[in-house]
């Protein structure tokens, strides 16, 4: 069996990034691989703000007990890792950000300590899913892309596939047919 799991940062539920995540989740249902599906939403977890105490530096470990434990080892176990954020000021929201910098955690145990806290020899695939209210521009996803990809690499994570919505405060991804069927096929191909 496959774990998958999907964060969801926006802190609105049932809206566009929960919504488009749900639609990647019933693809990945419907594809045949035998799959345990964990969908966590971050808003209501008790996550700490990384305080950069170097304390992971010295053990390989956070030294703060909250839900990150949780998510810890559900990276290490997954075989899938779905991050969906809204487009905030250009990059991720805030409450995918303060998830993110607590994988500080892999940065130190792999490159200080040369003992890394996640199975570096699991393959893993990655995909992060991101709206942004705005109409489309080029450039639009560009200040998270860069942050999703070594996001990735932290959690020996190949990131493979990424699904961008824009204007969805006009248009809102429940009412884009295309772009719903597009996520539903991505989730189906998932592991392809
Ligand atoms: C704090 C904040 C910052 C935002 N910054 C951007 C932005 O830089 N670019 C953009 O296209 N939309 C931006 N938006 C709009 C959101 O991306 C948009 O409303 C999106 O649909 C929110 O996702 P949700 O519907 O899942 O909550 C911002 C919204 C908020 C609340």
């Amino acid at each position: 069996m496959k774990k998958i799991l999907a964060l969801m940062g926006s802190p609105r539920k049932n809206k566009n990034t929960d919504k488009l995540l749900n639609k990647v989740l019933e693809g990945i249902k419907d594809s045949g691989e035998d799959v345990d599906i964990k969908k966590v939403y971050l808003k209501d977890k008790d996550i700490a703000s990384c305080i950069a105490c170097d304390s992971c530096g010295k053990t390989g470990k956070c030294f703060k007990n909250d839900d990150m434990d949780d998510i810890y080892s559900d990276f290490d176990e997954g075989d899938g890792v779905i991050i969906a954020s809204p487009l905030y000021f250009n990059t991720v929201s805030s409450l995918t950000k303060i998830m993110i910098d607590r994988c500080q955690v892999y940065w130190s145990s792999k490159y200080v300590l040369k003992n890394p806290s996640i199975d570096i020899n699991k393959k893993r695939v990655g995909m992060f899913i991101c709206v942004g209210g705005a109409p489309y521009r080029e450039n639009q996803f560009d200040g998270c892309t860069p942050v999703m990809d070594l996001f990735f690499k932290a959690i020996n994570t190949s990131y493979k596939h990424n699904i961008f919505a824009s204007h969805t405060d006009k248009t809102p991804v429940w009412e884009r047919e295309d772009l719903m069927s597009k996520a539903y096929e991505m989730g189906k191909n998932y592991f392809k």
